[in-house]
């Protein structure tokens, strides 16, 4: 399927979608919203789909949502029309989806990023939350997300000045897990998502979900979550084949059952 504002190419298991708004440094509209809600949602259900890569330009992952969208939007259109609410759809993708992000993540651009499940970062990317430049506040997860990643001190310093932080300061304060020359993005994130295609589906949706979980419940109520889901995978073929495999000192054949 052709989308206007993405650019979609599958390479064996993965499959790299492209933002594709240059003239807006991909800024996100209802069209991207809406493509990406779509193209994630096939994805989803394409058993040839092991994970996904997220990525935009070399100047650019995403500069924020569309200001020129929303400028003259008032209270009761975003709140009856619940504005971005569309995101969460990308935010409950459940296959593993890694950003790649280069030059600028800001805002909402910084927000999809950190809904992936891992960010690689080139080394001139930046990010920040500069809604408050605008006499706004961050409206995808912003405030919640990135407290979580970073913690509050470095979450309240983005939101509250607005400004940028590059990708190695990124990485010390949690928020990246990998950062990369630029003309190693690409690669790094394939890669990666090519490792993580490769192994057994049901683990690697329960790997992310138990990770997921983390951030919403008790450590109590977490830690019996995963022991139910790692219970459960001894129902599986791929865990007798995993196992099978490293005791025979073979290479295992996971089949995603
Ligand atoms: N929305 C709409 N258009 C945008 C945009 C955005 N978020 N960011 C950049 N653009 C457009 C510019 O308007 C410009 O278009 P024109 O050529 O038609 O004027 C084009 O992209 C290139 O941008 P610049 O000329 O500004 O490029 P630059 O290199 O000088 O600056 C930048 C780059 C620092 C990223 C600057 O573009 C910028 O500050 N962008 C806005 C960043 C921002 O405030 N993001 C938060 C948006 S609010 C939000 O995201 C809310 C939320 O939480 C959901």
């Amino acid at each position: 399927m052709a989308y206007e504002t993405l650019l979609i190419d599958q390479r064996d298991r993965v499959v790299v979608i492209t933002l594709n708004r240059p003239q807006a440094l991909n800024a996100l509209n209802s069209t991207v919203m809406h493509e990406l809600a779509d193209a994630l949602a096939s994805m989803e259900r394409d058993a040839g789909v092991g994970a996904v890569v997220l990525t935009g330009s070399e100047k650019a992952f995403a500069a924020g949502a569309d200001i020129k969208e929303m400028q003259s939007l008032n209270f009761v259109d975003a709140y009856t029309g619940d504005f971005i609410g569309g995101w969460d759809k990308i935010a409950g993708f459940r296959k593993p989806i890694i950003a790649a992000v280069s030059g600028f993540a800001l805002g909402g651009g910084c927000e999809l990023a950190m809904m992936c499940d891992f960010i690689i970062a080139s080394k001139t990317a930046k990010f920040g939350q500069p809604e408050i430049t605008l006499g706004i506040i961050p409206g995808m997860g912003g405030s919640q997300r990135l407290t979580r990643a970073v913690g509050k001190a470095k979450a309240m310093d983005l939101c509250l000045t607005g400004r940028m932080m590059d990708a190695a300061e990124a990485e010390s304060a949690g928020l990246v897990a990998r950062v990369v020359d630029a003309e190693r993005l690409l690669d790094e994130a394939v890669e990666a998502a090519a490792k993580i295609a490769s192994f057994s589906l049901p683990a690697v949706l329960m790997a992310k979900e138990a990770v997921n979980r983390s951030f919403e419940q008790t450590l109590a109520e977490g830690l019996r979550f995963e022991r139910r889901l790692f219970h459960s995978l001894f129902a599986t073929e791929d865990q007798k084949e995993g196992m099978g495999a490293f005791v025979e000192k073979r290479k295992p054949q996971f089949r995603n059952k």
